[in-house]
């Protein structure tokens, strides 16, 4: 109510990166204040609910709710982010060497359709500088999403990545390489096996090097402009390096089915869109995996889920963890928690002790009892 009627108004009648600088701002320093993350915990996060605990990897995660990537590129926020109910946060994209991204105005608002366009281009201090705000210990769950950068040559991408991979993996709890971003001249090429096997390979090896001791679970981000074989190709190939994970999916660079004015649309320019028209093809591409990889890649859903429907379904069609960026922005800080009670509900109600256990069990017909969830109650 408070942020629907009074500060998404006001963050509206400014520039949308400028909002995101100002309410970020608020987040982080509400946070530094003494009491400050108990007090956004108190507000924010869904209250500790065994149905929520999500055990990946070798993690324990208090709410398969996520942070995307893209918000705290820099992770200069994720602690506060926690405190504000997100199970888990992903920052980056860090590249290895700092840049500014493209030229502004490079974020829109599409309201009518609940979308944002952005070409940021990864602007970001570096992975360097981004080291020691990761290094020690801290209370979120931290997913690390590396990026090629820009003035690095294709050829060349393998060594960038790995710079990366070397600098931030000993401090992540998962990290994620990033090939899926039209943004960066180039890079979603290298979602093709060829030319990503190499870099899969090359960060793997950079972090088992860096971090004797634990397997960093390692993940790959697509986007959801490849076709369903390039799609059965990146499946095969993360079955194959055995990664830990697949995000599914990106920003597009498909503007159909919009309702805002086309002439409107293409006067913003290039750019990926993300929310609310993206929620379909994220569900395909999310299936479209399910079917092809075993249980031991995990999958981590986003695109267009705005409230706990979306969410289950997600989690129903085999998504173990589920992330926002967009929707956060149009529904406000209560988001995270909302998603999450509204998870355990339904996890409740279709007879799961937790949302983790209706990872990938195909929802009943509507109107038909769920049948699924009977069975596992009987069996
Ligand atoms: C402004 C903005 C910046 C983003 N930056 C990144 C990024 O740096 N790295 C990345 O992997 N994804 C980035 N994304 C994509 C999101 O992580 C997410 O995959 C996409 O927005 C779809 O989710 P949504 O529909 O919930 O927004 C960005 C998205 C937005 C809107």
């Amino acid at each position: 109510m408070l942020y629907r009627h009074i500060l998404r108004p006001l963050l509206y009648r400014m520039d949308p990166e400028k909002a995101h600088h100002f309410a970020f701002g608020a987040l982080r320093r509400t946070a530094a204040i003494p009491g400050g993350k108990g007090m956004l915990r108190l507000a924010l996060s869904p209250k500790a609910d065994p149905a929520l605990t999500t055990r990946v990897w070798d993690l324990e995660l208090p709410s398969p709710v996520g942070l995307a990537a893209g918000f705290d590129k820099d992770a200069i926020g994720f602690e506060a982010l926690g405190a504000a109910g997100f199970g888990f946060v992903e920052v980056g994209t860090l590249t290895a060497h700092a840049q500014p991204g493209n030229p502004k105005p490079r974020l829109f608002r599409l309201p009518k359709d609940r979308a944002l366009l952005n070409r940021m281009g990864f602007n970001n201090g570096g992975s360097k500088a981004a080291e020691p705000r990761l290094a020690g210990s801290r209370q979120t769950i931290v997913g690390v999403n590396i990026g090629k950068s820009k003035i690095t040559p294709a050829e060349e991408a393998a060594d960038d990545y790995a710079l990366s991979a070397a600098r931030l993996a000993p401090h992540a709890d998962y990290l994620v390489v990033n090939v899926s971003s039209p943004n960066t001249p180039g890079l979603r090429d290298l979602q093709a096996v060829e030319s990503l096997e190499p870099i899969l390979r090359t960060v793997r090896e950079t972090c088992e090097q860096a971090v004797p001791s634990r397997r960093v679970p390692l993940l790959v981000k697509i986007a959801p402009d490849l076709a369903d074989e390039d799609i059965d190709a990146v499946a095969q190939l993360a079955s194959a390096l055995e990664l830990e994970g697949v995000i599914a999916n990106n920003t597009t660079i498909s503007r159909q089915g919009l309702r805002t004015d086309p002439a409107a649309v293409r006067e913003l320019g290039n750019g990926g869109l993300s929310g609310a028209p993206l929620k379909a093809r994220s569900l395909q591409v999310l299936e479209r995996l399910r079917a092809k990889l075993g249980p031991q890649t995990v999958l981590v859903a986003v695109g267009g889920i705005e409230d706990a429907d979306d969410a289950w379904v997600r989690i129903r069609a085999g998504a173990t963890l589920v992330q926002v960026y967009s929707s956060y922005i149009y529904e406000g800080p209560t988001l995270p928690k909302d998603l999450a009670n509204g998870l355990a509900a339904r996890a409740r109600t279709g007879g799961f002790a937790r949302v983790q256990d209706a990872v990938g069990l195909p929802q009943a017909t509507p109107g038909v009892s769920d049948g699924v969830a009977r069975s596992r109650d009987i069996g």
